[in-house]
């Protein structure tokens, strides 16, 4: 798959908002890369637009030379929550993502393997409401792979999770990438998570984030109490900051581009992923992390 100079510039009220420019990446074929970055930088907006549910404004997204359309079948998606059909078992929803047209025999035996490959054959006949979280989780995933897209595309899949079963899940998708190795684009807030899966890590700038250091001195500020009026007064400065035309940072959205080393699966606690996570953490704007032990490490805290 192959991103060109992507971007996305939304029509607002107030005048057009660019919060996607010159995305240019091109990852192989079988390739897991993690998207990390602040919060509202463009991350699902890219995913959206790389599954077709959006249109860049510029540039151009291509799998396997094609041009990514609405309803494509080279891409399938899944988010943060499972979205399941409530009144139809786990087998069911699974069988949704099918592509068009597939026969009842044939996709009865793919529902069976996909359930068996996330570990659900003995909660085929149950509804998404008798299952727990990460079995609906587990079924939004099967049901993205019923496809068998090219490129599958996870939007903060295992966000909502606790995190025993978000490891559980980390191993379950190297497993199920091992057994299908379909291209991967991962959004995640977890620095740690991207580490641990991902071939490549892209950080993303928020483009309207005007002054990249204000928002390691909310970090801090908020720690001495005085730091939530400083963040309710970063919106309606003005005129508006938030328009292009105002905004200095004429750069891209891509920050760095990181490759990730060793193979899969990775100890979570290697030198060199550890050195990772701190330059990564520090490029999302938290420098103090060591000391904040009792704070989640994700990105959201930087948003
Ligand atoms: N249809 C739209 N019209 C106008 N603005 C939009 C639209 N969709 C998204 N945006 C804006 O684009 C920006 C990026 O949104 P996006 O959801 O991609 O962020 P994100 O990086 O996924 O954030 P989060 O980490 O919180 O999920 C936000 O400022 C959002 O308000
Ligand atoms: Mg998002």
């Amino acid at each position: 798959m192959r991103l060109a100079e992507v971007g996305r510039t939304f029509p607002t009220k107030d005048g057009a908002r660019t919060v996607l420019r010159g995305v240019d990446v091109a990852l192989s074929p079988g390739e897991i890369v993690a998207v990390v970055g602040p919060s509202g930088c463009g991350k699902s907006t890219l995913l959206r637009l790389i599954g077709g549910l959006d249109r860049a404004t510029a540039g151009s997204i291509t799998v396997d030379e094609a041009s990514v359309q609405a309803h494509d079948e080279s891409t399938a998606i899944a988010f943060q929550e499972p979205r399941l059909l409530p009144w139809r078992t786990i087998a069911q929803n699974v069988a949704l993502g099918l592509p068009r047209g597939t026969k009842k025999a044939a996709a009865r035996a793919r529902v069976a393997e996909l359930l068996e490959l996330v570990g659900l054959t003995h909660a085929a006949e149950q509804r998404p409401r008798e299952v727990s979280g990460g079995m609906a989780q587990r079924a939004s995933l099967a049901r993205a792979l019923a496809r068998s897209p090219r490129v599958l595309l996870l939007d903060e899949p295992f966000g909502a999770l606790d995190a025993l079963t978000r490891l559980k899940m980390h191993d379950l998708l190297l497993e199920i990438h091992r057994a299908q190795p379909t291209t991967i684009v991962l959004v995640t807030h977890d620095v740690e998570e991207a580490l641990y899966l991902a071939d490549r890590v892209l950080l993303l700038r928020n483009l309207h984030a005007t002054q990249p250091e204000r928002p390691r001195a909310k970090v801090v500020a908020l720690g001495s109490g005085s730091g939530i009026g400083a963040l309710g007064s970063a919106g309606p400065h003005g005129s508006g900051p938030e328009h292009p035309a105002h905004a200095p940072d004429r750069t891209g959205s891509v920050a760095r581009v990181v490759t990730v080393p060793g193979a899969r699966p990775r100890d979570r606690a290697a030198r060199a992923i550890t050195d990772l996570r701190t330059s990564l953490l520090d490029g999302l704007g938290v420098h103090h992390h060591t000391t904040l032990t009792s704070t989640p490490l994700t990105t959201k805290e930087t948003a």
